[in-house]
């Protein structure tokens, strides 16, 4: 029973997260190995930046990442602790036709004895304890990839890394100098992973990519260090205000998005920018809005609500002034450098 039980909500999981794998013979493993699986859709994303002839992933789980990530590569081998689960990984790439090597062993016990080449090596650590209030460290990770970066890079000339959004990006680059590229991937705006890219040499510059896949959002790059020497200039709201996406958010870049796009800051604490001209390209929302008065809002009246650097959430605005949720009109409640302000789109 709780076999089948396990296969049913295998088979759910996969609708959505990896649809590849609706396919007969498919065997999925127990919930917290699909919890921790990537998704098909970063999978592939990830998957656009390598090519090699040799690559391996040390931490296979379920091996959605390996399955994509490896897809232009000829050699590949899988490293995986839990015998079970790997068992059922072999078996699902055989019926796939995708053929690697499956390796059951501690991946410190791999590399301590691997003589071997890699042109990619990749890694999507699991957290050791599952306290999501806890600061998020590198030391919380299995494996523990401060201990192993200097063996990483001794066998390849790339190393990449999933981690979770949740991880500060100042910390990283503090404690890992060999970081070349940092990917912040959002899936319909919700950030679902930040990917680090490790190289032999100390980089002088460290390229990120903001992403938001399925949004038809450009892609936004820059080099970080680039924030520090951007300044915003301020204003009022004008015709178009604009929202970054949170892969945007998630960078901290608040005043570079307004120099790259010249556009206004409302506030030094509010996200939010404006500009007379539209800029299309823009990472994030544009909305076109005026300046309401708070008198003018009736009762009744039907909003999506927005809040940004204002004292109530959106519940409370919705009771405070009797709104219903939803419909195509929007109202932010915001801050601009003269103070508190509602904007409606129009
Ligand atoms: C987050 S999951 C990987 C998911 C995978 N990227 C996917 O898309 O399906 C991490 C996996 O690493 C394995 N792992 C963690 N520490 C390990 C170690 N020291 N040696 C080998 N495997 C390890 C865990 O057993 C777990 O299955």
């Amino acid at each position: 029973m709780q076999e089948i039980v396990q296969q049913i909500k295998g088979k759910q999981v996969a609708q959505k997260k990896f649809p590849f794998l609706l396919k007969d013979g498919i065997i999925f493993p127990p919930q917290l190995n699909l919890e921790q699986s990537s998704s098909e859709k970063t999978a592939i994303y990830k998957s656009e930046a390598l090519k090699g002839e040799k690559f391996i992933d040390l931490t296979s789980g379920f091996g959605i990442d390996a399955y994509y990530l490896s897809r232009n590569f000829n050699d590949i081998t899988l490293i995986e602790q839990n015998p079970e689960l790997l068992a059922i990984v072999k078996h699902n790439w055989a019926i796939l036709d995708k053929k690697a090597k499956f390796v059951n062993a501690k991946l410190e016990d791999f590399l301590y004895n691997n003589q071997e080449y890699f042109d990619v090596i990749y890694l999507d650590p699991a957290r050791r304890d599952q306290n999501k209030n806890k600061v998020f460290l590198l030391e919380d990770l299995s494996p523990d990839i401060l201990e192993i970066q200097e063996k990483l890079l001794s066998i390849s000339d790339q190393v990449v890394i999933k981690l979770s959004p949740l991880i500060d990006l100042k910390y990283l680059i503090s404690v890992l100098p060999r970081i070349s590229r940092i990917d912040i991937v959002a899936l319909k705006n919700d950030v679902k992973e930040v990917v680090i890219f490790l190289s032999k040499e100390v980089q002088n510059e460290i390229i990120c990519h903001c992403v938001n896949l399925e949004s038809g959002e450009s892609e936004f790059s820059f080099n970080f260090g680039e924030e520090e020497n951007a300044n915003s200039e301020y204003s009022e709201p004008e015709r178009y205000i604009y929202i970054p996406n949170n892969s945007v958010l998630k960078a901290g870049i608040f005043n570079l998005i307004a120099e790259k796009f010249k556009l206004k800051k409302l506030h030094p604490n509010t996200h939010l920018y404006t500009s007379d001209e539209i800029k299309a390209d823009f990472p994030g929302r544009i909305m076109e809005t005026e300046v309401v008065d708070s008198k003018s809002i009736k009762k009744k009246e039907q909003f999506n609500i927005i809040s940004k650097n204002y004292p109530l959430k959106p519940e409370e605005i919705k009771k405070k002034y009797g709104l219903k949720d939803g419909g195509d009109d929007y109202l932010i409640f915001t801050q601009s450098k003269k103070g508190k302000i509602i904007l409606k789109s129009v």
